[in-house]
């Protein structure tokens, strides 16, 4: 249980609030002069049954425990969590320190990678053992210079070289064995995990080693190792070489994305130096993230072969699937398309000559290359060209087969401008109406070659609660697109009703979440998920990672699902908020009917209704949007 249940199991609501106000029981309820407006008559009123408050005055507001301390203290939710922790004898997990600690373990394992680097680099220059790697970068063609630019390194083979190394500098086996740098043997003890091979340090932007690619020297397998994942260590979203071509990419304003190690070497040795390497993954929006810090352009190279089974969409999707990491060096087109609408970036392609690795185009003729990436294709286009190029366009049916393959690339394009465009081309290459193409993109058959959308939106709709939990899913939309808080409120305006609120929110983590975004979003325009970090109160910490933790999931969520769902999630958030409000009130007319009270009977019904009111017209909406999904999911 988390601290947040274990103090609201242990607390009674009553007592909290009648240590604040006094209370007067009033049937199954209490009830108060509001303590938040100044009123004559109650209309502050406490349920014991749900443990929560609501004002039926003025503030039109409530909440459970949390939220009336929080109120009456004035105080923000980390604070209030303290103090009715105390209250209710329940300790809470320092999350301060665990942060700490992780900081320091972070801080240890950077120095472990940087003497590993030292000590790597060291020995391929000077050590006789390292002989065997420099005559290998000879027959590479690697230049002295490279080597020390990217301060290349040898590992001997040796069992435990490293491992002495750094732990005669004071680290501990299990340190190294955190930093990925040996593995523990099953009868206990360890060895080095890089052995006999040429070392490449990965570097961060920031230029601190945070893992190692190490090459064997010959034919053995794997041909390359690199450092497990660690505190610092995420493959997926580093690039090898960003640190060196940070600066050429924002002066030439595009990164060029390679696969290998070596290709970076060769680029940047022939002065080439915006070029970074995924490492032989499939490019990660985590990548491109990291590249559009520094420009919003990039190029794609890709083998000739590699790129020809990139057309093959239905194909490279199955290879996704299967997670073999070298069968796909990109992601899918429709990936890529995605990505360039959502990240705003542009990404073109470079097809390079079978077989050759970019490595050995430069190292061929420099200008080649040049022209290569001179030539790149917006990715469209590319997949326009590559698709196409793969059928007989004399034949009817192979029109119709063609223009099936790649209108659903189309359709992902978000810009409508952009789509037209794209439309008209493909028009032209295969010889037929526009306006054929536009009703083939419309149609049903279309819409059941979409399964990832429609399984998406099935599951979204069907059962909201269980993938994210509607407020979770609405926290996450916002942190996504900070713009939907205002797009919400003028649906809710609309409509004639209040603004989003915390009070949406049933539960006090969520609530307290939405309350710091909301007044982010207010003061900021716009989020930075840094400056959230940094800002958000301690206690909450934990939940907006939880929360950030999701992004990914919905990654590939476009502009317009993404402002559908959010206005779907604020109808239901605003039902359920108008649901628990107008039960409350039965109780109370319950109540008043019991003491034969008719004036309150009266006063609670009216209230009744008018909630009643709104409740329609929110419903209404509802199914308005309901029915505007499954259209548009036909026709996206
Ligand atoms: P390549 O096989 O193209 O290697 O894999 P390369 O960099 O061109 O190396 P050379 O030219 O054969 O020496 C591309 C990238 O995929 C990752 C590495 O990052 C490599 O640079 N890779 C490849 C692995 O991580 N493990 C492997 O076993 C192979
Ligand atoms: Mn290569």
């Amino acid at each position: 249980m988390g601290s947040i249940d274990e103090i609201k199991e242990r607390l009674d609501i009553v007592d909290v609030i009648s240590s604040y106000i006094p209370l007067k029981k009033a049937g199954h309820n209490y009830k108060a002069l509001c303590p938040f407006h100044s009123e004559k008559t109650p209309s502050f009123v406490v349920f014991p049954d749900t443990q929560t408050w609501h004002c039926f005055g003025a503030c039109s507001t409530g909440g459970d425990v949390f939220n009336f301390v929080m109120r009456h203290e004035n105080i923000e939710f980390g604070e209030a969590l303290r103090l009715l922790a105390e209250r209710a004898g329940v300790s809470l997990e320092p999350r301060r320190e665990g942060a700490q600690a992780e900081a320091k373990l972070k801080d240890r394992l950077r120095k472990i990678n940087a003497l590993a680097a030292e000590y790597f680099h060291y020995l391929l220059l000077q050590s006789p053992q390292g002989a065997l790697a420099r005559d290998y970068l000879v027959k590479r063609g690697i230049s002295e210079e490279t080597r020390k630019r990217f301060r290349l390194g040898y590992a001997r083979d040796d069992w435990e070289a490293l491992g002495n190394h750094l732990t005669s500098k004071g680290y501990s086996w299990p340190d190294l064995q955190e930093a990925g740098l040996v593995v523990a043997r099953e009868g206990g003890g360890y060895y080095d995990r890089f052995r006999g091979r040429l070392v490449f340090p990965i570097r961060d932007r920031g230029g601190y080693v945070v893992g190692f690619g190490a090459r064997a020297l010959d034919d053995s397998l794997p041909k390359y190792l690199n450092s497990s994942q660690t505190a610092i260590f995420d493959k997926s979203a580093v690039l090898y070489g960003i640190d060196q071509a940070k600066k050429a990419v924002r002066e030439q304003g595009f990164a060029v994305i390679v696969e290998g190690y070596m290709d970076v070497l060769m680029a940047h040795q022939y002065g080439r130096n915006n070029v970074v390497a995924s490492m032989g993954t499939a490019l990660t929006e985590k990548q491109i993230r990291v590249i559009k810090k520094l420009s919003k352009k990039l190029v794609l190279a890709l083998d000739a072969d590699a790129a020809g089974d990139q057309a093959t969409l239905r194909g490279l999707e199955r290879a996704k699937e299967t997670f073999d990491h070298r069968a796909v060096p990109v992601p899918t087109a429709r990936g890529l398309i995605r990505y360039e609408n959502q990240l705003d970036a542009e990404i073109r392609v470079a097809t390079l000559p079978s077989g050759l690795d970019p490595d050995e185009v430069i190292k061929e003729d420099v200008a080649t290359w040049d022209a290569l990436i001179d030539q790149a294709l917006p990715v469209v286009e590319y997949y326009l060209q590559a698709v196409i190029s793969k059928f007989d366009l004399h034949s009817p049916k192979a029109k119709v087969a063609a223009a099936r393959e790649v209108l659903p690339l189309i359709k992902e394009i978000g810009s409508a401008v952009e789509r037209s465009h794209y439309l008209q081309k493909l028009a032209r290459m295969l010889r037929v109406d526009e306006r054929a193409l536009q009703q083939e993109m419309q149609s049903k058959a279309m819409a059941q070659r979409s399964p990832q959308a429609a399984e998406r939106y099935g599951r979204l709709s069907a059962q909201p609660g269980l993938t994210f939990g509607l407020e979770r899913y609405m926290l996450l939309l916002l942190l996504k697109r900070p713009e939907l808080l205002a797009s919400m409120n003028a649906l809710l305006d609309g409509l004639e009703l209040e603004p989003l609120a915390g009070e949406d929110f049933g539960t006090v983590e969520e609530r307290a979440l939405f309350e710091f975004l909301s007044a982010h979003i207010a003061q900021h325009e716009g989020l930075d998920v840094d400056v959230l970090r940094q800002e958000v109160e301690a206690s909450l910490g934990q939940a907006l990672d939880s929360v950030l933790s999701l992004m990914e999931s919905i990654a590939f969520l476009s502009d317009e699902q993404a402002e559908l769902d959010a206005s779907r999630c604020v109808l239901r958030l605003r039902e359920s908020r108008l649901r628990r409000h107008s039960e409350k009130l039965g109780h109370l007319q319950q109540d008043a009917r019991a003491q034969n009270d008719g004036d309150a009977v009266k006063q609670w019904g009216q209230m009744v209704n008018g909630l009643t009111r709104q409740l329609v017209r929110v419903q209404r909406e509802e199914a308005a949007h309901t029915s505007l999904r499954s259209s548009r999911l036909e026709t996206s």
